[in-house]
């Protein structure tokens, strides 16, 4: 706890602006503020510019959340009427709600989420009320605390709404909704860019990107594929302009010599600036909240070769900060009028109660943050001399006018000008789409204009050959995207097959992958020979390489020959982690058949080609050096005849078999010891593990997922680690007072911060472990609370958290 906490004088919103230090050539205005605003989280402009607020006014009332569940959350609809900028007139759209957390507007009406559910709510007599609420889900939010909730309903320019911290997407089609399985990323927040590229972040890690579109990349069960939530900045360093109560003061690193924090830990929401007004370099720029230290964050983006990455282009300097540690920016967004808009939540308790430490308690004690209930504002940056855009009047806009707004300047006129075509659906608008689609000036609202006629289910061969030769690459890789219905039916030759195989050879980087992405999957010797062409001199860029294994599901080994017996195959340019990535695959699906023609494939290469057998029996795991974890075997029906041929070949080749009989057995192998069964549970144990999974649903599910594989720059599997299946007081230890990186998990290493959770008791440690040991055709014994209760005795008063180095030392079981 920094030495000197006083309490933290409450300043009124008007008061605070004298407290933010911005970038010259910006200035900040009060938007809106308590009475009219409580505790705001989220909010949404509707087609006339009025503002949608989510409420979230039960949020900590105290340091213990007492009463959090109290119904008092709200959804109003706050307006200028006098065109100032400052709300003037509120209209209470729902309330009596628990914790409502994320608002999305569509249809005349709103998704709100209000966990468990997410409803579609709407107003049918006009008295500004909602008198109708459908639900669409009822698992948003049905785990864990507030801080670790799904979130988002963010309407995208692929017509999908998409989430953060949740792993389904939306969509109002053909007169129903639709709920798509796509990956659970993020953490609190979720912003796209002019190309419909998606962006989230967690506590402490600023900035990541899905760059590929996010359903592509689990299509392939037996290969991860990267490309989404990809980590754009490497640095999270940060420059607060005052110190404030953090939750973990004493963990090293966490604050800088001045006892500021020093690197992000409480940052959320990041958007991608579209707003049309501010200087030359400000446009396409991430801005992320960092309410634990009251500031916010300008990330420069570059993109090369299909990334992205984020640079903060101030000196040891933040672009906003505030010395009022009551300011709580907790989300932004484009507004109509082209300027950044800041929700503060205003609360002085940022940090729920599930993971406050003592330090923490005692510091919001000392500055009073427990006090001023019922607050919260709205603020809105701009430059000081720029030219505001008109309040909108979108919702009785005739269509003609909506489809000139899909080439404004703003990309939110441009977003909300679509989703309303879309919803309208009106055939008449169809012809001005189309004319707009292939002739527009602005590439953007040539885009647009795609997507709108995506949405209204109006492309066609012809508008999409247009698109597909579009001199803007970002149009051309959207066209091949859109041209996967045509290429997925049944029909054997869609007519814009040629087209789309046309750019193959395209020269940007972001089109070939999306090519890759599209045409992978087809999977005729045709399209493979060209996938085969690009990975040949590409597949040394990770997200090409896997483009194309997420495509091939199942013909994996199929398409390894194939290029095994193509030339211009060499050591280099990631061809080597071509074949290994395949025959990863081979294994991960464990098909014997298709393992043993992996096999053969291994031992039939030319006696010059080692580097060849090399590469693909890497794909073979070397046992972890930690503890070994018992790895599951895979079965064949006899000893493949290809390992007497590798017995004989050169050493290199040799050295790697060990690895593969590791894994591969079959009857009567010598040497050869199956595994004991693993023991049922008893019905005490099965007990344990039922309580245990309970608890996992509301705890580790956060951070580990529920698959248990967890999450990049969440937190690490739990499926095949060393740490779950091996020694229980190890595994207790890490659960009780939490782990620090580095860390190696199956081989991979992770440098992340799990939080202790020694408030659980030896009954719930006990329950969770044995779930996890589990779970997931995990094979390791169940754990009893007395054997908790004996680690906690034998650690004694501990606060840190663990280190891989000190857990290596315990050698007790
Ligand atoms: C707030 C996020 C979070 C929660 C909640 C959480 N963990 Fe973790 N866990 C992590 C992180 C992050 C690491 C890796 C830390 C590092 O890099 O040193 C980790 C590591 C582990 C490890 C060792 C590495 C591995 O993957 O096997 C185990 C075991 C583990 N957690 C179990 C649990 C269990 C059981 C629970 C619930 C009772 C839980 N965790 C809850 C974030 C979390």
């Amino acid at each position: 706890m920094p030495a000197h906490a006083d309490p933290v004088p409450f300043l009124t919103a008007e008061q605070t602006l004298t407290t933010f230090k911005l970038p010259e050539g910006f200035r900040i205005e009060v938007v809106a503020e308590e009475p009219m605003v409580q505790h705001p989280i989220a909010m949404q402009f509707d087609a006339d510019g009025r503002i949608w607020v989510v409420e979230m006014r039960a949020y900590m009332p105290d340091i213990d959340a007492n009463n959090e569940k109290n119904p008092i959350g709200r959804i109003s609809i706050l307006e200028d009427t006098d065109g100032d900028g400052h709300m003037n007139k509120k209209t209470i759209f729902m309330d009596g709600l628990v914790l409502p957390r994320a608002i999305g507007l569509v249809r005349d009406g709103a998704l709100v989420a209000i966990p468990p559910n997410v409803f579609f709510c709407c107003d049918t007599n006009g008295d500004g009320q909602a008198d109708e609420r459908t639900p669409l889900v009822d698992d948003y939010g049905i785990r864990g605390n507030p801080e670790h909730q799904p979130n988002g309903l963010m309407s995208s320019l692929d017509n999908w709404i998409y989430n953060a911290n949740y792993d389904k997407r939306f969509r109002f089609d053909n007169g129903k909704w639709i709920v798509d399985q796509v990956n659970d990323v993020g953490q609190y927040g979720i912003t796209q860019d002019n190309y419909g590229r998606r962006y989230t972040n967690t506590n402490s890690d600023q900035l990541r990107v899905n760059l590929i579109p996010e359903h592509y990349a689990d299509r392939n069960p037996h290969y991860r594929a990267g490309g989404i939530n990809v980590q754009t900045a490497l640095d999270q360093y940060c420059w607060p302009s005052h110190n404030t109560a953090i939750n973990r003061p004493l963990m090293k690193g966490m604050l800088d010599f001045r006892g500021r924090l020093s690197h992000f830990t409480g940052c959320c929401s990041p958007v991608i600036y579209r707003g049309g007004i501010f200087p030359d370099g400000f446009e396409g720029n991430a801005f992320i909240c960092e309410p634990v230290a009251n500031f916010i964050r300008r990330d420069v983006l570059s993109e090369n070769d299909a990334t992205v990455s984020a640079q903060n282009p101030y000196e040891r300097d933040e672009f906003l900060t505030s010395t009022y540690e009551r300011f709580r920016p907790v989300n932004l967004y484009n507004g109509p009028d082209g300027a950044l808009y800041i929700v503060d939540i205003h609360h002085g308790l940022i940090q729920h109660k599930t993971y406050e430490t003592p330090e923490v308690i005692a510091d919001y004690r000392a500055r009073e943050l427990d006090k001023y209930l019922g607050t919260g504002r709205i603020y809105r940056v701009l430059p000081t001399s720029a030219t505001l855009y008109p309040k909108p009047k979108m919702s009785h806009a005739s269509s003609a006018e909506l489809v000139g707004f899909l080439s404004h300047p703003s990309g939110w006129w441009r977003d909300t000008a679509q989703r309303l075509l879309v919803e309208r659906n009106d055939f008449k608008s169809a012809h001005a789409l189309t004319k707009l689609a292939a002739n527009g000036e602005n590439p953007l609202g040539r885009l647009h204009a795609l997507w709108t006629l995506e949405g209204m289910h109006r492309l066609d061969a012809a508008i999409l050959t247009t698109a597909l030769a579009d001199k803007d690459s970002h149009i051309r890789a959207a066209a091949i995207r859109m041209c996967e219905p045509m290429l997925f039916s049944k029909d054997a030759s869609p007519r814009v097959l040629p087209q789309v195989l046309n750019l193959a050879g395209d020269s940007e980087p972001h089109v070939r992958l999306q090519f890759v992405l599209t045409v992978g999957q087809l999977g005729t010797p045709q399209t493979d020979g060209l996938i085969a062409n690009i990975l040949r001199e590409g597949a040394d860029k990770p997200l090409l390489l896997d483009a194309a294994v997420s495509g091939m599901r199942g013909r994996e080994v199929i398409f390894l020959e194939s290029i095994l017996g193509q030339i211009g195959w060499t050591q280099s340019r990631g061809h080597a982690a071509t074949f290994t990535a395949l025959s990863k695959c081979v294994l991960a699906e464990a098909n014997s058949r298709r393992v043993a023609r992996l096999l053969e494939l291994i031992a039939a290469q030319p006696a010059d080609q080692v580097w060849r057998q090399t590469a693909m029996l890497d794909a073979f795991p070397a046992p972890t050096a930690t503890t070994q974890p018992a790895r599951r075997g895979i079965m064949l029906p006899s000893e493949p005849p290809a390992l007497a041929i590798l017995k004989k070949a050169s050493p290199a080749v040799r050295g790697k078999l060990a690895n593969v009989t590791a894994i591969l057995h079959w009857p009567r192998q010598p040497g050869y010891i199956p595994p004991p069964p693993v023991k049922p549970l008893t019905p005490e144990e099965q007990t344990r593990f039922a309580a245990g999974k309970v608890l996992y649903t509301s705890i580790c599910i956060q951070c580990h997922k529920a698959d248990g594989m967890g999450q990049a720059g969440l937190a690490p599997p739990l499926v095949d680690s060393e740490w779950v299946l091996g020694s229980e007081s190890r595994m207790a230890r890490i659960v009780i007072n939490g782990l620090h990186g580095p860390v190696t998990v199956d081989g991979t290493s992770f440098n992340l911060d799990m939080p202790g959770l020694s408030a659980l008791s030896d009954d719930q440690i006990a329950a969770a472990m044995t779930y996890v040991r589990r779970e997931w055709d995990n094979g390791a014994s169940p754990v009893k609370p007395s054997k908790v209760k004996e680690v906690r005795a034998r650690i004694g008063v501990r606060t840190q958290s663990w280190s891989e180095r000190e857990l290596l030392k315990i050698n007790e079981d």
